[in-house]
This record gives C-alpha cells, structure tokens and sequence, in this order.
C-alpha cells in the first residue's frame, strides 16, 4: 500500500517540543523505524505548519495516489473546517492520530473538526498512535 503520513504545525519540533507531553524523538528517527518495519508498504511523509499545504496535500494523494492517510492535524484538528471539508471531497480514507490522549487536556482540545469525516480516530498511544493507525489502514479495517 501507498500511505501518506501527514503532519499538521509544530509537529516538526517533535523532540524539543514539550517532551513530557509529546516525547523525546525526532519524526525523522521514528519514521526510518517505521520504513523499515513496514518495508511492504511505501510510506510517504509530509509536514507542514501552514493549513492550505495541509489541504493541497490531501487533495494531492486523496484521488488514487495513495490508499490511505494518517493526518495529524495539530492544533488545526481543532479549528480547520476547511481541512474538514477537504477530506470529505477525497476518496481516500484518512485515519486521524494524536501522539497525546487530546481528551484528557484542555477542553479546547476535545472537541474534533475532522473526526467526523475520518475513518477513525487514534490519540494517546505516543508516536504508537501513527504505528497503530497503519495497522488500521493495513489491515483493511478503513
Ligand atoms: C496533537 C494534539 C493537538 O491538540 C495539538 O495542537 C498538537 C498535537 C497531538 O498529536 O497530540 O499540535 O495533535
């Protein structure tokens, strides 16, 4: 399968970003991890901190290009309608992670704009929730 994972803003700090929340490793590191441990699959990556970059990639691999996508949206999970939207127009199903348990934080974190158009929803395992949403993807269960 072709998956893209998608990173929404600040996701590139992982490692320096609030260690106690988000960890301590780098994307980069855990990505070649999962490269190698997924070698069946191509795993394709992106991050961006700016919500149209976010979009023209969904709508990029949303037709065909891949068979699914993991999407952390960051802090736009919360507010983007317009993301929202996006993954309603596509095909493919787009599973949403959170490396921490959202709803166990600030209220402001609770509430989903994109729940209700993915597939499904995975948050609070650490950088697992990406590992156990290609098992989701991977198995068929989107
Ligand atoms: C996050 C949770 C969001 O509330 C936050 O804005 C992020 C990261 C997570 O992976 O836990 O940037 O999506």
């Amino acid at each position: 399968m072709d998956i893209l994972i998608l990173n929404g803003p600040n996701l590139n700090l992982l490692g320096v970003r609030e260690p106690g929340i988000y960890g301590n490793r780098d994307f980069e590191g855990f990505l070649d991890e999962l490269r190698k441990r997924y070698s069946q699959h191509k795993l394709h990556y992106f991050q961006s901190n700016h919500e149209g970059d976010i979009i023209d990639r969904l709508q990029e691999y949303g037709f065909g290009m891949a068979s699914g996508i993991v999407l952390n949206a960051g802090a736009y999970t919360h507010t983007s309608l317009a993301i929202a939207d996006c993954i309603s127009a596509i095909s493919t199903p787009v599973v949403e992670v959170h490396i921490s348990n959202v709803h166990s934080r600030e209220a402001v974190r609770h509430h989903s704009m994109i729940s209700g158009v993915c597939q499904g929803v995975i948050a609070g395992f650490g950088l697992d929730s990406y590992r156990l949403a290609i098992e989701a993807l991977a198995v068929g269960a989107c």
